[in-house]
C-alpha cells in the first residue's frame, strides 16, 4: 500500500557506553545466570507434554539451559483444531501486544540472560533483539488500529528460525495476532526457551490462548505436520531458502491453493568496495558485516568484491582487524565472537575452511580462541559469487577482486545468482551509488555502512528472487498480507 507509518518512536533500548546502564544490566541478568527453564506446547486446553530433550548452551557443553518437551504430528494436530481467531476490536487487540512490549522490556534481565546462554548471542546483540521484538509488537499494534476494517486469514503457522529467536519469533505472531489470525507458533530446533518466555509474556498481557499456541518440537516433524493441516490459512517462515522450497512444495500438495505462504530465506549477500572507499571505514563495516553476531545472520555479508587496485592494501588491514576480534563466552562483556549456534554446524565450517585451505584458497584464519562452538572467522578466495555453491552461514567471507570499470559486472553477477537479500556498497562517488542502487535486485542496499541490521517502522528488511517472496518485515505493506484477501463481489 501507499501509506506510509504515521510518525512513532521505537524503543529506547539501553545505552552500553554508559557504566551505570551497564552495571545495572549486569545485575539484572545476574539471578538468571545458572537458572534453568522448560519449554512445552501450550495449547488452549492446557500443557502437552512431549519427548524430553536438555537444551546445552552453545558456548559451554557443561550449561543445561533447561528442558524441552518437544510436540509431534499428533500435538501439532491438535492446535490447529484448536485455534480459534482472536475475535477482538482491533483496539483490544492492539493494547494487549503494547502490553506486551512492555513486559518484554521489564522482563530484560531474563531475556538477555536467554538470548546469551542459549542463542550465544553477546550483549549488544541481545540488546538490538530484545529492542526489535518490542519495536514489531508496537509497530503492529499501531497497524491493527490503522487497517481495522479487515477481516484475518484464520490459523497461521508461525515458524521462525534460531538467529533471531526472539525478534523474528515476535514479528510474526505480532503481526498475524494484530490482523485478528489464531496463530500457532513453532520456534527454531535449538531455541524453544526463549520462544517460551516471549509466548508467556504475551499471554500474560491479555493475548487468549486460543489464539496464540506455542509448538516446541522439530521442524521435520511438527513443521512438517503444520503444513498438511487442513485448517492452516498460511504460514509465516522465515529459515533457508531450501526448508522454503519444500515447504512451498508441501503447501501445493496440503493446503487450500488460496493459502498465505510468506517466506523471508537466506542469501548470498556481497560487499562491493572500489577504489574511491575510505579503507578504515570499508573494514570495519566488513568486519561486522561478515562477523557480527559470528556471521549468523541472514544479512551477513558473504563476499567482499573489492577493487585490484586497492585489493592488496585493504586485504592486509582486514586481516589485522580480524585478529583484534577476541572470541569466548557471549555473557562476557568483552566478546566480540559468540559461539556457533550447534557442533554440527562448527564442523561443517571447519570441514570448508580445510578444503579451501587444501585448494590453496584459504587467506586468513583469524587468531580468536573461544570455549564450546568457536569458530575462528575465515577469508576464502573465489573468482566471484557464481563459485558459491550455498549460503554458508557463518562467519566465513569469500573474497573476489574486480578491474576499475568492472563493478556493473559485479552486480550483474549478483543478480545472476540469484539471490536478493543485502547488498554493501562502499564509494565515494555519488553516482555509483545512483547506479548500484538501480541497477542490484536486492532487498535491502547499505552504502557506506554495515549492512546487517534494520529498523522496524523507518527500515523495513526483506528480500527478493531465493531471498523471499516479500512483503518487508516492519514495513506497510506485511501487516496487510495476514488479512483475508478482498473477495471479488459476482455480479449475480
Ligand atoms: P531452517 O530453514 O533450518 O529452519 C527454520 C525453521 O523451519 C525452524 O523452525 C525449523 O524447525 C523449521 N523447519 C525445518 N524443516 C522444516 C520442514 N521440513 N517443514 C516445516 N518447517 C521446517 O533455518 P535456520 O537454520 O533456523 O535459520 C537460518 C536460516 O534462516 C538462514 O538461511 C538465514 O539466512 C535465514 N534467515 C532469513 C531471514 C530473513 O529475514 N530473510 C532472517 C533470519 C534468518
Ligand atoms: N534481522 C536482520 C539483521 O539484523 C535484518 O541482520
Amino acid at each position: 500500500p501507499a501509506e506510509i507509518f504515521a510518525p512513532r518512536r521505537n524503543s529506547r533500548g539501553w545505552e552500553l557506553n554508559d557504566v551505570g546502564e551497564l552495571a545495572a544490566l549486569d545485575k539484572a541478568r545476574a539471578p538468571w545466570r545458572k537458572a534453568t527453564w522448560t519449554a512445552r506446547a501450550v495449547l488452549t486446553d492446557g500443557l502437552a507434554e512431549g519427548d524430553a530433550r536438555k537444551v546445552i548452551s552453545p558456548s559451554d557443553p557443561s550449561d543445561i539451559v533447561g528442558t524441552v518437551h518437544e510436540g509431534d504430528a499428533g500435538t501439532a494436530a491438535r492446535a490447529a483444531g484448536l485455534a480459534e481467531i482472536w475475535d477482538a476490536p482491533p483496539s483490544e487487540r492492539a493494547a494487549a501486544l503494547r502490553r506486551a512490549a512492555d513486559l518484554y522490556e521489564e522482563a530484560h534481565g531474563e531475556v538477555f540472560a536467554l538470548l546469551s546462554r542459549e542463542a550465544g548471542k553477546t550483549l549488544p546483540d541481545a540488546v538490538a533483539e530484545l529492542r526489535e521484538a518490542v519495536d514489531f509488537l508496537r509497530c503492529y499494534a499501531d497497524e491493527a488500529e490503522r487497517l481495522s476494517g479487515d477481516a484475518p486469514r484464520g490459523v497461521i503457522a508461525a515458524i521462525s528460525p534460531w538467529n533471531f529467536p526472539l525478534a523474528i519469533f515476535t514479528g510474526q505472531i505480532a503481526a498475524a495476532l494484530a490482523a485478528g489470525n489464531a496463530v500457532i507458533a513453532k520456534p527454531a530446533d535449538p531455541t524453544p526457551l526463549i520462544g517460551a518466555l516471549g509466548v508467556r509474556l504475551m499471554h500474560r498481557a491479555g493475548v487468549p490462548r486460543s489464539a496464540l499456541q506455542f509448538l516446541p518440537g522439530r521442524g521435520r516433524v511438527v513443521g512438517e505436520a503444520l503444513t498438511e493441516c487442513s485448517r492452516v490459512a498460511g504460514l509465516a517462515f522465515t529459515g533457508s531458502t531450501g526448508t522454503a522450497l519444500a515447504i512451498h512444495r508441501r503447501m501445493a500438495e496440503h493446503l487450500d491453493p488460496h493459502a498465505l505462504l510468506v517466506a523471508e530465506t537466506g542469501g548470498l549477500n556481497a560487499m562491493i568496495v572500489d577504489s574511491t572507499a575510505l579503507p578504515e571505514q570499508a573494514v570495519r563495516d566488513a568486519i561486522a558485516s561478515a562477523f557480527q553476531s559470528a556471521g549468523q545472520r541472514c544479512s551477513a555479508a558473504r563476499i567482499l568484491y573489492v577493487q585490484e587496485d586497492v585489493a592488496e592494501d585493504l586485504l592486509k588491514m582486514l586481516k589485522g582487524a580480524m585478529d583484534e576480534l577476541s572470541g569466548g563466552d557471549p555473557w562476557d562483556r568483552a566478546t566480540d565472537l559468540g559461539p556457533i549456534i550447534t557442533e554440527t554446524a562448527c564442523k561443517h565450517f571447519e570441514d570448508y575452511a580445510r578444503r579451501a585451505e587444501a585448494e590453496g584458497r584459504l587467506i586468513h584464519r583469524a587468531s580468536s580462541t573461544g570455549s564450546g562452538n568457536h569458530f575462528a572467522p575465515v577469508l576464502i578466495r573465489v573468482a566471484g559469487i557464481a563459485d558459491m555453491a550455498e549460503e554458508v552461514f557463518g562467519p566465513v567471507l569469500h573474497v573476489a577482486t574486480f578491474p576499475a570499470g568492472g563493478l556493473d559486472a559485479v552486480v550483474d553477477a549478483v543478480n545472476a545468482r540469484g539471490f536478493g537479500l543485502t547488498m554493501g556498497l562502499h564509494s565515494r562517488i555519488e553516482a555509483v551509488a545512483r547506479r548500484v542502487e538501480a541497477r542490484a535486485r536486492v532487498g535491502n542496499l547499505y552504502v557506506n555502512r554495515n549492512q546487517i541490521g534494520a529498523i522496524v517502522g523507518s527500515q523495513p528488511f526483506g528480500g527478493e528472487g531465493l531471498s523471499g517472496t516479500g512483503p518487508k518485515a516492519g514495513g506497510p505493506a506485511y501487516l496487510p498480507r495476514f488479512h483475508a484477501p478482498e473477495r471479488v463481489q459476482s455480479a449475480e
